[in-house]
């Protein structure tokens, strides 16, 4: 039997995550997202990701992290111009590509360190700036917003943690398999993180947020809302922010960032206004999808509030996905880890639906 699009095919066995699309939750090593989202840091969830993965743990994750952020920094003064001039994931891709391979937790962690490291300081030279050196002292999320040169109090950074924390691993998502599929070669951990961010860039994965801003931007006002959205079904494009290859309910993940940017908008760190524009569009959106594909569940998926705690933190659209990958990588590793462990080299085959031998129209 074969299903285009791998829908509800089990390719791998992991301890890592469990994304219940019926029930609306997400487990990370037998932690629910609600114990971890807004209560544990970054580094805490890294490390329960990367526990038993690698030969030499370090003795402090935190620490070791701030040291390998530290030590990428060095591959800032390789962004060229026609680099810095480059859409940020792929600038952010080709400085990672810089990193040796190996399979070591120094690669790892020097892996988990170059998106944040990396799209912090290219923010700051597109902007003729000079790249903030990082400081091993503080948290990951703090140092990320005191790189990029935002607004960097306990406030962000626990806004920025949840975020990170929340998206951190997804079970087998398109990224994550791409990065299962590298290691299955035994490649290394650099070649898994590379074709995983390449995975994560599309649209249809990690690239979303950056037009869901869009969508707000263009419909202005709640009363434009419904028009809008209709006529953007009319033409066959879908809503960004909505529908999940595995989620038949709300993404639980949207929940989480929604509950993170509630004290950016209590203290008036981030535009009222427009958070209730977007709660508008969300109604309109959800009511506009129930009717005109009554076949499917369509619910809020995680990138719609990725956008507006992003966007209220002061990053610029078009580094969301980079801001994605900052919390994804340490999914990206323990998987590629996962499955190297196995041996197995992932194969699938393909079908043969060309011409026959004889029958090929010459070109
Ligand atoms: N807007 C409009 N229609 C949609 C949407 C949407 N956001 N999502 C799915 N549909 C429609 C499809 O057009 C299709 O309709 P049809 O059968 O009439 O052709 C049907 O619903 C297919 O539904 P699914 O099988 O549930 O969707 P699929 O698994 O193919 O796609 C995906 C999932 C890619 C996430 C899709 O919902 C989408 O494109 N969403 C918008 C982009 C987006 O928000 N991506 C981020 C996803 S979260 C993440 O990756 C981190």
């Amino acid at each position: 039997m074969m299903t285009i699009g791998l829908d509800d095919v089990i390719a791998a066995e992991t301890v890592l995550s469990d994304v219940d699309g019926l029930q609306g939750r997400l487990v990370m090593r037998g932690r629910s997202l609600d114990d971890l989202a807004g209560h544990v840091g970054y580094e805490a969830v890294m490390a329960l990701l990367f526990d038993g993965f690698f030969e030499h743990a370090p003795a402090s994750w935190q620490a070791a992290l701030g040291a390998a952020r530290q030590e990428v920094f060095e591959h800032l003064s390789f962004a060229d111009p026609a680099l810095v001039a480059q859409e940020p994931i792929d600038a952010m891709r080709a400085l990672t590509a810089r990193i040796a391979d190996g399979d070591e937790s120094a690669t790892a962690l020097r892996l988990v360190a170059a998106p944040a490291v990396f799209t912090a300081g290219l923010v700051r030279l597109r902007k003729g700036l000079r790249p903030i050196p990082p400081d091993a002292s503080l948290g990951h999320a703090a140092d990320i917003l005191r790189m990029a040169g935002l607004p960097a109090e306990p406030l962000q950074a626990r806004a920025l943690d949840t975020y990170l924390v929340t998206v951190a691993d997804h079970g087998l998502n398109a990224s994550t398999f791409a990065s299962r599929v590298v290691a299955s070669t035994r490649a290394g951990l650099v070649s898994s993180v590379l074709a995983a961010i390449s995975a994560l860039k599309g649209p249809l994965h990690g690239g979303a947020p950056g037009p869901v801003l869009d969508m707000l931007d263009a419909i202005e006002r709640a009363d434009h809302a419904r028009a809008w959205l209709e006529a953007v079904l009319d033409r066959g494009d879908r809503l960004m922010g909505f529908g999940h290859r595995v989620y038949r309910v709300r993404d639980p993940r949207a929940d989480a960032l929604k509950s993170a940017l509630g004290p950016l908008l209590q203290d008036g760190r981030a535009d009222r206004e427009r958070a209730a524009l977007a709660q508008a569009i969300e109604a309109a959106a959800l009511d506009t999808l129930r009717r005109r594909k009554p076949g499917r569940t369509l619910e809020t998926n995680v990138e719609f509030y990725t956008a507006l705690l992003l966007d209220a933190l002061g990053f610029q659209r078009d580094t969301f996905t980079c801001v994605f990958a900052m919390g994804r990588v340490a999914g990206w590793i323990a998987h590629a880890r996962e499955q190297a462990s196995t041996g197995r080299l992932i194969r699938p085959q393909s079908r043969y639906v060309g011409p026959p031998v004889g029958e090929a129209q010459e070109r």
